[in-house]
């Protein structure tokens, strides 16, 4: 017998192709087609940012939102790109130009609480049957920015109705707010504890979402671990501890009709890791990268700390002086894009500061490695990229990266199942030690050929993870 139907509305701050500014857009761009397969009917609320409204063709008045937050609002319906969009537009809050987090300053927009509570706010009348036509029996959460849905539903007598998930993409961003806005947020004073979203004197929106959830989930079952130790947890480690029962880590999967070398409309298309040849050099070519007998090494990456960049950039000249190249596509912290800059005078070097996402195919299919030395790493989707395209992946040994990644040890190469180059501790030294692998790695054609080849066979869809997310769905679905 055929399996009932969820209908599951997925609330986020951003989703590929419309709005990406990470892994989070992929993430939430690809899951409504991988449940899709399993009976559930996903729709996608987002924020109706100016880079949204003006991909998304015709579009429906969904419902009427006279006054939101300071201003008259409205949801309209629409599908695009094969998603089923409903678009949060409230152009007091979302048009604007730039960042869709951060101001002209580079810091985080003022009334960043108020934009996303007026997400979730909606996200909850939705769920509560304010729609004509449609109502979801399941809320998926995505990050801080839809933390506060379950406190809203609880407020609106939801709670039990209505199940709710919660997926943690990074633990980083916590959605804090100043505690003299609980009345503007429509939040009851009452419910401010220690217990729901009080943290360490602020409105936290991720902690509400931690604390009312019905099921917590993060991006890898390593991540999931390392959540409830006071290293990673980065202070909600007692709150996941508490919720441990609760919690489970999913593995992130790629859309391989977007990310699949054999039919990218961005590169040389190819099957096998031979096909990578014309790539490498067409890649050079573009980074005015001279020809060389060495790996040519990417990075596509956002330049924060956590990405533990700073490491590479110590190890830059370990890496020319044994004949590797580094082409790196990033944009963040003002220091490190320095950093990097002034390295590529190194002729071996070659920098790109901004933000390309036709570019970072190109560097998929033409790198021989990717480096992604992360400090930590909730799932990571770019290694996963490196995979499926053949190019190998060298990681830090943390979170997905720990999940997604087979070190190329002696017993690993000897059982022909080796995918990349992990290291720990997660420091300069070992890093070091890392690439010396990889380069001798590289230099052994037929050990090289045979990583490639374990790398690009290795499943990286969404496969297993989407029966996982629509078990959940099911399991918080409240019967009827
Ligand atoms: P995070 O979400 O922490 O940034 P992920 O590895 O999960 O890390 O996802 C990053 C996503 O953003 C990938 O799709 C990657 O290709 C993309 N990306 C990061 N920086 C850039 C950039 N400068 N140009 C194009 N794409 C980028
Ligand atoms: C976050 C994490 C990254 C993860 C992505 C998608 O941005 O930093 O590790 O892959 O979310 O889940």
């Amino acid at each position: 017998m055929a399996s009932r139907t969820i209908n599951v509305l997925s609330v986020a701050s951003e989703c590929a192709p419309l709005v990406k500014t990470g892994g989070l857009a992929d993430v939430v761009g690809a899951l409504p087609a991988a449940v899709a397969e399993h009976g559930v009917q996903m729709r996608t609320l987002l924020p109706g940012y100016p880079q949204v409204m003006e991909k998304l063709g015709k579009t429906k008045i969904a419902l009427k939102l006279p006054s939101l937050f300071g201003g008259p609002a409205k949801l309209v319906s629409a599908t695009a790109f094969g998603l089923d969009l409903l678009i949060l537009d409230a152009p007091h809050l979302f048009h604007r130009a730039g960042n869709i987090y951060l101001g002209p300053d580079g810091k985080d927009w003022p009334d960043n609480p108020e934009r996303f509570a007026a997400l979730s706010l909606v996200a909850t009348k939705i769920a509560m049957g304010d729609l004509k036509g449609w109502q979801p029996q399941v809320l998926h959460c995505h990050d801080w920015q839809a933390g506060l849905v379950p406190e809203y539903l609880n407020m609106a007598g939801g709670t039990g109705k209505i199940g709710t998930v919660l997926t943690i993409h990074n633990i980083a961003f916590h959605g804090l707010a100043d505690v003299a806005k609980l009345k503007t947020l429509g939040l009851k004073k009452a419910r401010y504890t220690p217990d729901t979203f009080e943290f360490w004197g602020k409105i936290s929106a991720l902690k509400a979402g931690l604390t009312g959830a019905d099921r917590l989930t993060t991006v890898s079952p390593t991540y999931a671990t390392e959540l409830m130790t006071d290293h990673f947890g980065m202070g909600l480690d007692g709150v996941m501890r508490h919720r441990r029962g609760d919690l489970s880590g999913i593995l992130n999967g790629i859309d391989e009709a977007v990310w699949n070398p054999a039919i990218d409309p961005e590169i040389t298309p190819y099957k096998t890791a031979a096909g990578k040849a014309a790539n490498k050099s067409a890649l050079q070519k573009e980074f005015g990268l001279p020809k060389s007998d060495g790996p040519l090494c990417v990075v596509v990456s956002r330049l924060t700390d956590q990405k533990g960049l700073d490491l590479l950039l110590d190890c830059l000249p370990h890496l020319t002086h044994l004949g590797g190249q580094l082409a790196l596509l990033g944009s963040g912290d003002p220091g490190l894009e320095q950093g990097f800059k002034k390295a590529a005078e190194h002729p071996q070097i070659a920098v790109k500061i901004g933000y390309d996402e036709a570019l970072s195919h190109r560097m998929m299919a033409g790198g021989d490695a990717i480096l992604i030395p992360s400090r930590f790493e909730p799932c990571g989707l770019t290694q996963l990229y490196g995979l499926k395209y053949g190019t190998i992946p060298l990681v830090a040994l943390t979170g997905g990266l720990a999940d997604t990644v087979i070190n190329a040890s002696p017993a690993a190469l000897a059982t022909g199942v080796a995918t990349g180059v992990q290291f720990n501790p997660i420091t300069h030294d070992s890093l070091i030690t890392a690439l010396d692998r990889l380069i001798s790695l590289y230099n052994d054609p037929k050990t090289w050929a045979q990583l490639r080849k374990n790398a690009m066979k290795q499943p990286v869809g969404w496969g297993p993870s989407a029966s996982s997310y629509t078990d959940l769905y099911r399991d918080v679905t409240p019967p009827v």
